[in-house]
């Protein structure tokens, strides 16, 4: 099990998303057959994270908790805190400093989907790093949507760029953080941009800086999916659906995963399932079982 603490990060309502997200907030919309914050959420408990913090707009937690509860089904513990306005990534880490108690994090975008074998390697990697911090790059056709990273040519992180007109690299960084326990003080040492937000991409340049960020290049065999708008969220669903049904296992449950854990025991399994007893999740829980 590992000693950070995770945070889940779903502020923000997805505007590109209107008019579904009049409703819904995104990262509750399905993709496929889940709501869309269950993977983000199984990335953390891959990563053996059973303390973890939900931060969402004050409006839209009560739907957050309706969907996720305590977390005590899954064999963690889930609390929830308020971001008041959208005043940036970085932010998260100065809202949920009593939460973390001095530990460690790795926070992820509640709109993040990962998927891919050396996943749990990638994770247990990052998580080992006790000091600074790791993020992910990961090469898009869009780099200019994100976070950019530029690597010298021996793959050394040089810089990170929010949103770069022109950008210089293909590289993004992902919306998945391992960051040590010093993310809160050097998040309050930021001094909002232009936008008014307190920038992921400033919090990791004091990281970078100091000497003391990883930039990870991911792998082509992994897959970051993006959620932003509506042809996107589809194009995710239809990756979930198509592995799958391929496979026969499933994506993002955190039951399964709360079971292989050990977090979970096989009776608690079974109250599980029963829920879903009327479709496949259900007997896909119980076989697990067998
Ligand atoms: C945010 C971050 C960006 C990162 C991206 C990953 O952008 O600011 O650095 O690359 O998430 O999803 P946003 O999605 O808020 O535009």
């Amino acid at each position: 099990m590992s000693e950070r603490k995770g945070i889940i990060l779903a502020g923000g309502r997805g505007t590109r998303l209107f008019p579904i997200t009049t409703a819904v907030s995104k990262q509750l919309l399905p993709v496929y057959d889940k709501p869309m914050i269950y993977f983000p959420l199984s990335v953390l408990m891959l990563a053996g994270i059973r303390e973890i913090c939900v931060i969402t707009t004050a409006q839209d937690q009560e739907q957050f908790f309706r969907t996720l509860g305590d977390g005590k089904d899954w064999g963690i513990s889930l609390s929830y805190i308020t971001q008041p306005n959208p005043e940036g990534l970085a932010q998260a880490y100065i809202l949920a400093e009593e939460f973390l108690q001095g530990n460690s994090s790795a926070m992820i975008l509640g709109d993040n989907l990962f998927f891919g074998h050396h996943l749990p390697t990638l994770l247990a990697e990052a998580d080992e790093q006790k000091e600074g911090g790791t993020v992910f790059g990961y090469r898009v056709v869009d780099p200019e949507r994100y976070g950019v990273v530029d690597f010298d040519d021996q793959d050394r992180a040089l810089k990170i760029t929010e949103k770069p007109r022109h950008p210089t690299s293909k590289y993004a960084v992902t919306g998945l953080y391992f960051l040590d326990n010093t993310a809160s003080a050097r998040a309050r040492n930021l001094t909002p941009s232009n936008r008014g937000e307190l920038e992921i991409a400033d919090l990791l340049h004091s990281y970078l800086d100091d000497a003391v960020l990883l930039v990870k290049k991911m792998g082509r065999g992994m897959a970051w999916l993006d959620t932003g708008t509506h042809a996107s969220l589809l194009d995710a669903g239809n990756f979930v659906r198509t592995l799958e049904e391929r496979q026969g296992l499933q994506i993002g449950s955190p039951e399964e995963i709360a079971f292989r854990q050990g977090w979970i025991d096989a009776d608690q399994l079974r109250v599980r399932a029963k829920l879903f007893e009327k479709i496949q999740y259900g007997q896909y829980l119980l076989n697990l079982l067998v």
